[in-house]
């Protein structure tokens, strides 16, 4: 009879945790110092004190924003963004038609942009285009999700505010409001702070479709599936759905322990790689709490309590909160509905994937890892 031999035994731990399968320079996560680095930058002082776009021109090319660099690569933003939101104005309706859904609207409109423009295979283009169109689908990110959300709501998207950033603008687009200095500055510091952020789960996609030598937007759009799921990018509005549950402080020691009596989660808890706490997590909570109020006491008392009763049930563990836990609560400051919450992350997000997919696109091997089969052995063809 024949059998099908079992191949090597697995040689790394699950989920590939503290494997290192790549060399990146575009960022670094230390878990164990709770250290964040962009290139060499500290990622929570560029958060706490450069402008978005400096961020995005470091992260993306590498270089220190000069002042002649930073005014070129504004311009091209801008450009970038003039462009989109032409290109993409019928995508918007055709797609708010079909769903409500912003994150699914997302994918769906950088795919058709990727049509519209020609978008190629990364395989074929030079690294100069290759960059172009990295900066032009990051570019599209924010245009398509405002768009997105103010046609959810039956509205048309708002022109562009004059003499204000790209962050006030999402802000204006998404809440109907200009932002207030306080808001625009803690809504930027989150999107800096989650720019990037190592090989988490979203990026290694991103990496591996790269690696096939497929255009730009066909790796986006694997990236932003893997951030939909809750254990990554989907945990801020279920932190928020944990405070609400709780409503009062007395209720909080009694729903936690109900939620891991259950086997439950508890959502921006916990992290892959912090050993120790997140550090753009701190940031948060620092400008949560510098605007105060009732329910930053309350997520106080509920992260306190958290993270007592976690260490009693998962001894040996450091489980605290994450970033999603307390940005949650600043983007709730800031006017964002809970919905947006995601699609924000990815707005920013975006550009940490392009970072990486330009990186992996300088090497042409594919990924491609095995796996060792514990199926039932191949059946013998009767004669
Ligand atoms: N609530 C309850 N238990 C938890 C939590 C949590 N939030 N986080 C981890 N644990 C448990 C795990 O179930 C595991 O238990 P086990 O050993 O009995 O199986 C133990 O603690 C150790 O888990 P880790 O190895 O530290 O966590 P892992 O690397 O597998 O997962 C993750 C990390 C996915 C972030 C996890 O902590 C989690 O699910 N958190 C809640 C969801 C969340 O907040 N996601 C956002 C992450 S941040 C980001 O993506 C930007």
């Amino acid at each position: 009879m024949s059998t099908t031999t079992p191949s090597a035994a697995i040689d790394a731990p699950r989920g590939l945790a503290g494997v290192i399968v790549a060399e990146t320079a575009v960022s670094d996560v230390r878990g164990a110092e709770g250290l964040l680095q962009y290139r060499d930058r500290s990622a929570i002082e560029l958060a706490e004190a450069a402008d978005f776009e400096d961020a995005w021109q470091l992260l993306v090319t590498g270089e220190d924003p000069t002042d002649a660099s930073r005014g070129a690569f504004a311009r091209r933003i801008q450009a970038a963004r003039t462009r989109c939101a032409d290109d993409v104005a019928a995508a918007v309706d055709a797609v708010s038609a079909a769903t409500p859904e912003v994150m699914a609207g997302l994918a769906a409109v950088w795919s058709l942009l990727a049509a519209r423009r020609g978008i190629r295979p990364l395989y074929d283009l030079t690294a100069d285009e290759r960059l172009i169109d990295a900066i032009e689908l990051a570019a599209s990110t924010p245009v398509i999700v405002g768009a997105l959300w103010r046609r959810r709501n039956g509205q048309q998207p708002l022109p562009p505010l004059s003499g204000r950033g790209l962050v006030a603008d999402y802000l204006h687009q998404v809440t109907g409001t200009v932002a207030d200095a306080e808001s625009e500055a803690a809504l930027t510091a989150y999107l800096i702070s989650v720019m990037d952020h190592g090989f988490n789960a979203s990026t290694f996609t991103a990496r591996v479709i790269a690696s096939t030598g497929a255009d730009a937007a066909s790796c986006l759009v694997g990236a932003l599936g893997a951030l939909t799921g809750p254990l990554h990018g989907g945990a801020p509005s279920r932190a928020l759905d944990g405070l609400d549950a709780v409503g009062t402080a007395e209720r909080i020691e009694p729903w936690i322990r109900g939620e891991l009596a259950a086997g439950r989660r508890l959502m921006g808890f916990g992290h892959a790689v912090y050993r120790t706490s997140d550090p753009r997590a701190e940031l948060m909570k620092r400008i949560a709490k510098r605007r105060g109020g009732a329910r930053v006491e309350l997520a106080l008392r509920f992260e306190e309590t958290a993270e007592r009763l976690l260490a009693a049930a998962k001894p040996g563990r450091a489980l605290h909160t994450n970033v999603e836990f307390w940005a949650a609560l600043v983007m709730e400051q800031c006017g964002l509905p809970r919905s947006m919450f995601t699609p924000t992350f990815a707005f920013a997000r975006t550009i940490g994937w392009t970072a990486h997919i330009l990186e992996q696109s300088a090497d042409p091997k594919i990924i491609r890892p095995s796996a060792r089969y514990v199926g039932p052995p191949v059946r013998v063809r009767a004669a």
